[in-house]
């Protein structure tokens, strides 16, 4: 007998018109779409065409209107700052409103962009609503980026305004922000007209006169704004993300699609209704946090938790159970690497059993491959449903999943289980054609994608095509290798080009190579990711030094350090290079890096057949050794 997914998943391959038409039903429209699916202008399918909406009306007014104003929809619970405060949908409504209506004071209307480059503040999710209440396109840039990350989406977005804030805390650091803004600015060929700041208690940014204005005097100005509304194919948002050079790709996200798909996940996925309080411990500088922190929730009627502070540290491994058990929280959804590290500092989960968590029904996890350990610990210290889910920037919500809300599957290790409802999956071979259940090839989706994930790349229509349409016709490329079982369970495998994922955060080594490369002394490099027991995989750099180079490595390694957190961020964590002789390469010059990695992770790796000097992976394994990786060499 078909279960609920089944019939779910079919319809939405079989029917997509019938399937999300009725779904769409659900959202608030000022017109009605003409198409759902619009497969005029192929492979740039478009979502709801002709229709018109307002995504912060879908957000925040809907709820209003129908009765939910005094439920809480965003609980601010920063213990880095020792602040709880809680905004009911009305006064978000109303905050919003207002900020909208600042903006519009600075001249921000229909389609112009404004750059957010804030903490996990309240203010960040009323930018962001606002920008949507107005039609203009937000560009979260997270707090982790340098200067220079920041200049290059200022650059490429050309915003009107750019909303940030005095400083960000990390743990109990206070990191400035304004001089990071202020380097970014002075960069970009492309300047803001104005800059709107959160003055925090803890940190006063320097104003530039005439370009810099308070929040709190703009909001003080400014009269709440309505609702305008756009085409569902506008773009609500752009969120750059690393590509495989040093240039991020500028990922939208239209309108349209986007609340409907984001709401029916809410559902489907993670099993919550309106009332329902979801928490997802991301940033809003991530797709995550876009979709599940801000979007997503506040579509459908849930309480979503705004948390400013880390899985340890802030001040304990219990800060998670004590924020789950405190505001009643139905859903978690953080990053594998967040309770790594929660299992490193308290391994029996003690710290647990000081909370009832008796309203907690599920953990959602995602952002970089589950392993076993923490996917173990997880279910045996919670006692609940820990689900694995394969997500995109790109994609904006989960590709593959366990749909809570429409049947629980048997979670199998290793697997997010299996096709998201809209999408239809393949591990194609190098042939392009479907290979048998089992095999490891390319993991692509049958074009059209789904509603809410990206029509195209900002300005970059062929960039879109080039990045993941070309290779696989009629495909849309993830770049994740993997495969799918006899049962239909998607296994995800690894990146098939240079994007590795450090503490779920998805940075190109490609970019980094392009910095050390920078350096005086260095002739040649590679980075690479190699695995690390909190984060996943860690950045790692390999550096030939200039001929006649006799300056000391530890300066070297010092300095190109002290460049990849200038240039990208310390959202990097690149701390570790050394310096050899040589490089392996195959004969037409290609780096070995997918081989250096197996020798610095330990695994099993089989000498190239092209190599000409064998001896040149003794050199490797040596300098491994001398950073602490390839403790054993088993070749
Ligand atoms: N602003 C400024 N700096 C930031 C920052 C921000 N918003 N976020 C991170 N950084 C800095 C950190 O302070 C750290 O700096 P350091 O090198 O001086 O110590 C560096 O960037 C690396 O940060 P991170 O990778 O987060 O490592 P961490 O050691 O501080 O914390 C974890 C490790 C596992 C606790 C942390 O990564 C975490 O909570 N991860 C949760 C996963 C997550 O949010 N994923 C997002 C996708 S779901
Ligand atoms: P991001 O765009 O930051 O969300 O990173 C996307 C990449 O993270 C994917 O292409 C995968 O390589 C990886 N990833 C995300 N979720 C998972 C998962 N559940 N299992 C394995 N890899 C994942």
């Amino acid at each position: 007998m078909t279960n609920p997914y089944d019939a779910a998943h079919g319809q939405s391959i079989n029917d997509p018109n019938g399937f999300w038409g009725r779904i769409a039903e659900d959202c608030h429209w000022t017109k009605r779409w003409n198409r759902v699916l619009d497969d005029s202008r192929k492979p740039f399918y478009r979502w709801f065409t002709g229709g018109e909406l307002n995504t912060c009306y879908n957000a925040l007014d809907l709820h209003v209107d129908g009765g939910r104003g005094h439920q809480p929809a965003l609980i601010y619970d920063s213990p880095v700052t020792q602040t709880l405060k809680t905004f009911t949908y009305l006064q978000l409504r109303d905050e919003v409103a207002r900020f909208a209506g600042a903006l519009a004071n600075q001249g921000v209307a229909k389609g112009d962009r404004v750059v957010v480059y804030m903490p996990m503040i309240p203010e960040a999710v009323i930018a962001m609503l606002a920008c949507a209440r107005l039609g203009a396109v937000h560009s979260v840039v997270f707090g982790g980026f340098a200067a220079p990350e920041l200049a290059t989406r200022i650059n490429d977005a050309k915003p009107k305004v750019v909303v940030s804030a005095s400083c960000g805390i990390e743990v109990s650091r206070v990191i400035p922000y304004k001089p990071l803004l202020d380097g970014a600015i002075g960069m970009a060929g492309s300047k803001p007209e104005r800059c709107i700041i959160v003055q925090r208690p803890m940190c006063k940014a320097e104003m530039t006169p005439g370009r810099d204005l308070d929040w709190g005097d703009v909001m003080a100005k400014a009269r709440p704004h309505d609702c305008v509304p756009v085409q569902a194919t506008d773009p609500l948002y752009i969120l750059y993300t690393s590509g495989t050079t040093g240039i991020p790709k500028g990922v939208v996200r239209d309108n349209g699609g986007h609340v409907v798909a984001l709401k029916y996940t809410m559902k489907a996925i993670y099993n919550v209704d309106a009332g329902d309080v979801y928490w997802a411990a991301s940033d809003v500088g991530w797709v995550v946090g876009h979709s599940y922190i801000v979007y997503a929730p506040l579509f459908k009627g849930c309480t979503s938790i705004l948390f400013e502070g880390k899985p340890v540290g802030t001040p304990d491994a219990g800060v998670f159970w004590r924020v789950i058990a405190q505001h009643g929280v139905k859903a978690l959804f953080t990053a594998p690497t967040a309770f790594r590290a929660i299992k490193r500092e308290d391994p029996n989960a003690a710290l647990m059993k000081n909370f009832d968590l008796s309203r907690f029904k599920a953990l959602f996890l995602a952002g970089e491959r589950l392993d076993p350990d923490t996917l173990r610990w997880a279910q045996r210290s919670l006692g609940v449903p820990v689900i694995d889910h394969w997500w995109q920037t790109e994609t904006g919500w989960a590709i593959a999943t366990n749909c809570m809300g429409l049947h629980h599957f048997t979670v199998k290790e290793g697997s997010p289980t299996k096709p998201a409802p809209g999408w239809n999956l393949f591990a194609l071979g190098t042939d392009k054609q479907p290979l048998a259940a089992g095999q490891i090839g390319a993991l692509v989706a049958r074009l059209p994608l789904p509603p809410g994930t990206l029509p195209t790349l900002w300005n970059n229509d062929p960039g879109f095509l080039k990045s993941y349409l070309e290779e696989f016709p009629g495909y849309y490329k993830t770049a994740d290798a993997g495969f799918i079982d006899p049962e239909g369970y998607v296994f995800v495998m690894s990146r098939t080009d240079d994007i590795i994922n450090v503490a779920g955060h998805r940075l190109s080594t490609g970019a980094m190579e392009e910095i050390l490369a920078d350096h005086q002394d260095v002739a040649e490099c590679a980075v690479l990711g190699v695995e690390d027991v909190l984060k996943g995989q860690v950045p790692i750099g390999f550096m030939v030094l200039k001929a006649g180079v006799t300056r000391s490595h530890d300066e070297i390694i010092k300095e190109v350090v002290a460049m990849v957190r200038d240039r990208i961020g310390p959202v990097a964590s690149f701390k570790t290079a050394t310096v050899v002789k040589r490089l392996p390469k195959t004969r037409s010059g290609k780096i070995l890096r997918g081989t250096i990695q197996k020798i610095a992770d330990n695994k099993e790796w089989k000498m190239p057949a092209t190599i000409d000097d064998p001896v040149i992976f003794d050199e490797i394994t040596a300098a491994l050794g001398t950073i602490g990786y390839a403790k054993e060499r088993k070749a």
